[in-house]
């Protein structure tokens, strides 16, 4: 029997969309210290990617003092698989986005986040929501990511559950929704009652394993077995029977999609260090986690939904990563895929320049290794090699005309003047600067008056990491210096008021790396003063490429 064309075509989208539907994209997020690095590593031991402990901790160590970072910057080329990494579990792919940790990378995670489709929340159960655990998560909340919560360190002295529930109620306002109830914590943490199996999961301190694995646990046991007693004192099991009486009582039932839309978090408790609790956050990720969804996006102007299950091959660059390899000036590209299969050797064409490139050494990374992606769908990134065709924000399909929103550059909140030492490279620091800027790490303003560059970060350490880099991959020797400037801001509006304005204004203006205007302030009570003045003109603290 042959089929028709059409029910071929039926047939392979949803081969397509089944594919995709086995993806679960997400980031981790937490304050510093609150145990991210050992929860992913856990994550990879509990996924079957990895085999032993080590592999990502040593780099989760090395993040601790800024040179290190910066030498683990300069080591990308082998600590790259850092920025995802893709297992498949219990017949699932999981492709784990890695956020960077420092705050002054804020705008960084933002895009990372854009490409994630849900998010852990690792809270230290001592400390609960940290200051970064709050930026962090008012980032997702402006991507309407649905997020897990997961609270960390139970072996250690933790505040009172109910009082972190409290915390995430009141500061997220989230409902929380506990899975799980830990019984104890510190030296007294028994294990966790598993609300859905209504079983107790007891908490081993020491495995019996050879030195250097992972602490084995327990099976779990009917909650309401006799042999409970050989874990938990009667007191401990009142104590655990009323506390989860107690918190089922006062909390509101775990609703998948309350959670979906970003009212309610299922709450995992854990060690990510014992390897505890590891097991079932994996499984709840599996389970409750959105696999890839539709998104809104503009074709030939026209607003289009793509769907996972599309034929057409789409995605586009949530981040570019530079000079992994020191010998050869490629970059990285990391694209997040949207819709249809993606093929090996494929050609696709990026939107706004129009360049058609062939994706023949597509790179996906596993764990600890990075292998040549011979198929990929929605939800998975592949890395592409280029030589700065691609850039943060593009959009790739076949075709061509479709665009992806949502990957903006923010306003920087420190300018500085950049000069080099040696007058007869100025033409080499310009170029070193319009690379990193293309990476999307800082923002590049030329001044219409004057041969100074202005560069832009949102935090001082990305200063820091820039002179780092040019002097190591450019063999550029710079000295930053503080700039009149406290603002940038893009401006837009009709052609004449434009020009009204900017005549006005020609020695505070410059334009960035794709030539837009912007006008550098030198305080904020300026930018109000000038949007008043000319209220025709928009002072846009957020750009978009065009
Ligand atoms: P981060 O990536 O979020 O910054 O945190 P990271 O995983 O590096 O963990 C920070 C510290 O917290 C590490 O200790 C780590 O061992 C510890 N930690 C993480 N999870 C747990 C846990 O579940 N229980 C306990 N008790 N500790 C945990 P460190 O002393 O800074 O480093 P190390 O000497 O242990 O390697």
């Amino acid at each position: 029997m042959t089929t028709s064309p059409a029910a071929e075509a039926a047939n392979s989208r949803v081969g397509i969309a089944a594919q995709a539907a086995r993806r679960r994209t997400f980031a981790i997020i937490s304050h510093p210290d609150a145990g991210k690095t050992t929860l992913t590593e856990n994550l990879l031991l509990a996924g079957g990617a990895i085999r032993a402990a080590g592999q990502v901790r040593a780099r989760g160590e090395n993040r601790r003092t800024r040179s290190d970072w910066m030498k683990i910057e300069r080591e990308r080329g082998i600590s790259v698989s850092a920025s995802v990494m893709t297992f498949d579990h219990a017949g699932l792919m999981f492709n784990l986005l890695d956020t960077p940790g420092h705050e002054d990378f804020s705008e960084d995670t933002y895009r990372t986040l854009t490409a994630a489709d849900a998010a852990i929340m690792v809270l230290d159960a001592a400390k609960g929501i940290e200051p970064q655990t709050l930026k962090l998560f008012e980032v997702c909340r402006l991507r309407d990511i649905p997020i897990i919560t997961f609270i960390n360190k139970m072996d250690r002295e933790a505040q009172d559950p109910f009082a972190i529930l409290d915390e995430i109620a009141g500061k997220l306002a989230l409902d929380p929704a506990p899975l799980y109830w830990p019984a104890g914590s510190g030296g007294r943490f028994k294990g966790m009652l598993d609300f859905a199996r209504d079983s107790f999961i007891p908490f081993a301190k020491k495995g019996g394993g050879p030195a250097g694995q992972e602490d084995g646990h327990p099976d779990a046991l009917a909650f309401k077995s006799n042999s409970i007693s050989s874990y938990l004192d009667p007191d401990e099991l009142s104590e655990l029977t009323d506390n989860a009486e107690l918190v089922q009582g006062a909390s509101k039932p775990f609703d998948v999609q309350s959670f979906l839309e970003g009212h309610m978090t299922p709450v995992f408790f854990g060690s990510a260090l014992r390897h505890f609790g590891v097991d079932q956050l994996l499984e709840g990720i599996g389970a409750y986690c959105p696999p890839p969804k539709g998104v809104v996006a503009a074709r030939s102007g026209a607003a289009a939904e793509v769907l996972p299950g599309d034929k057409e091959v789409s995605g586009f660059v949530f981040k570019v990563q530079a000079n992994m390899d020191p010998n050869h000036r490629d970059r990285i590209a990391f694209l997040r895929l949207t819709s249809g299969e993606f093929e090996r050797g494929m050609k696709l064409k990026v939107q706004n320049t129009g360049k058609q490139l062939s994706v023949n050494a597509p790179i996906m990374f596993f764990a600890s290794d990075r292998e040549l992606a011979e198929e990929a769908f929605a939800g998975d990134v592949i890395g592409i090699p280029n030589h700065g065709v691609l850039r943060v924000g593009d959009s790739l399909s076949e075709s061509g005309s479709l665009r992806f929103a949502g990957l903006p550059n923010f306003a920087p909140e420190i300018l500085q003047r950049v000069r080099v030492k040696d007058p007869l490279k100025a033409k080499h620091l310009k170029k070193a600067l319009e690379g990193l800027a293309e990476e999307g790490v800082t923002q590049l303003f030329r001044p219409t008056m004057g041969a100074d560059f202005i560069v832009g970060a949102v935090g001082q350490l990305q200063f820091e990491v820039m002179a780092d880099r040019l002097a190591n991959e450019y063999q550029l020797e710079v000295i930053f210096e503080a700039s009149p400037y406290a603002e940038a801001r893009w401006t837009c509006g009709d052609k004449a008021d434009l020009e009204d304005f900017q005549g006005k204004h020609r020695m505070q203006m410059a334009t960035d790396i794709d030539e837009q205007p912007v006008f550098l302030a030198k305080t904020a009570w300026e930018t109000g003063y000038v949007s008043e003045r000319y209220p025709k003109v928009r002072f846009e603290r957020s750009k978009e490429r065009a």
